[in-house]
């Protein structure tokens, strides 16, 4: 496996996920600090729908890629529980990206917001506007974003360890331009 490579799209599609999940989470932080009913904090919140819609977009053609021509590769040999937990972690990811796409969305509708696209259109809300069922979609939603974060920073801390530690090429199969390093 030392010189396996995903594909280019992969690639891309890893890292910009990794990217939008970063700026969504940190712009997320960021209207926190912003006084409640602010056009300021209305901005930043519609700035994180649009880019939201992207991270929608992006999420849907990683799987559709990845369902289909994308490049899947085995996973490194190990102990079977070790093999098993590197499945469940990527099973997990993608579960978890996948509530993100589906309750960002509705968390704007039912908190009666419009879903726009960087000022180019507006979709039709998903459902009528409830502020109860926002608070309880709001708190799912900001709970799955700590989990993602959390399984992430494993999952990264994994792929440091086979790179540094173990020294299989597992990272450098997902890092463009990285070489495997000598065992
Ligand atoms: C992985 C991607 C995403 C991350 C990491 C993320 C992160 C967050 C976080 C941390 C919050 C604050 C939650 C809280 O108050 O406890 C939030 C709120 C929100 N997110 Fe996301 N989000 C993501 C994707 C999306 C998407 C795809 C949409 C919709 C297109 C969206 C729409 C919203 C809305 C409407 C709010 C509530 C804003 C308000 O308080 O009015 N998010 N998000
Ligand atoms: C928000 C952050 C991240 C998310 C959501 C994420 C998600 C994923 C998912 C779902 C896979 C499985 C790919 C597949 O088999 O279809 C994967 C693979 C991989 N990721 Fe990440 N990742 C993140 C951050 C990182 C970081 C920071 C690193 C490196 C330090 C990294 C390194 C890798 C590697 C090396 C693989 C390939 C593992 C293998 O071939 O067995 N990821 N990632």
């Amino acid at each position: 496996m030392k010189n396996e490579r995903y594909d280019p799209l992969t690639l891309a599609l890893h890292w910009l996920t990794v990217l939008l999940v970063l700026v969504l989470w940190s712009i997320a932080q960021i209207w926190d600090w912003l006084p409640r009913g602010s056009a300021p904090r209305h901005a930043t919140q519609a700035l994180h729908v649009s880019l939201g819609m992207v991270f929608i977009l992006v999420l849907l053609a990683r799987l559709a890629w990845r369902l289909t021509a994308g490049r899947r590769l085995a996973p490194p040999p190990g102990p079977p529980l070790v093999v098993f937990a590197a499945r469940a972690a990527h099973g997990a990811l993608y579960l978890l990206l996948v509530l993100m796409a589906v309750s960002g969305p509705l968390n704007r509708s039912a908190g009666g917001d419009p879903l726009g696209f960087f000022g180019l259109f507006t979709l039709p809300p998903l459902l009528a506007e409830n502020k109860n069922l926002a608070e309880t979609i709001n708190d799912f939603h900001g709970t799955v974003a700590t989990l993602i974060l959390i399984l992430a920073g494993l999952h990264a801390a994994a792929a440091l360890a086979h790179h540094y530690l173990w020294r299989d090429g597992v990272l450098a199969r997902m890092v463009p331009g990285l070489s495997p390093r000598d065992p």
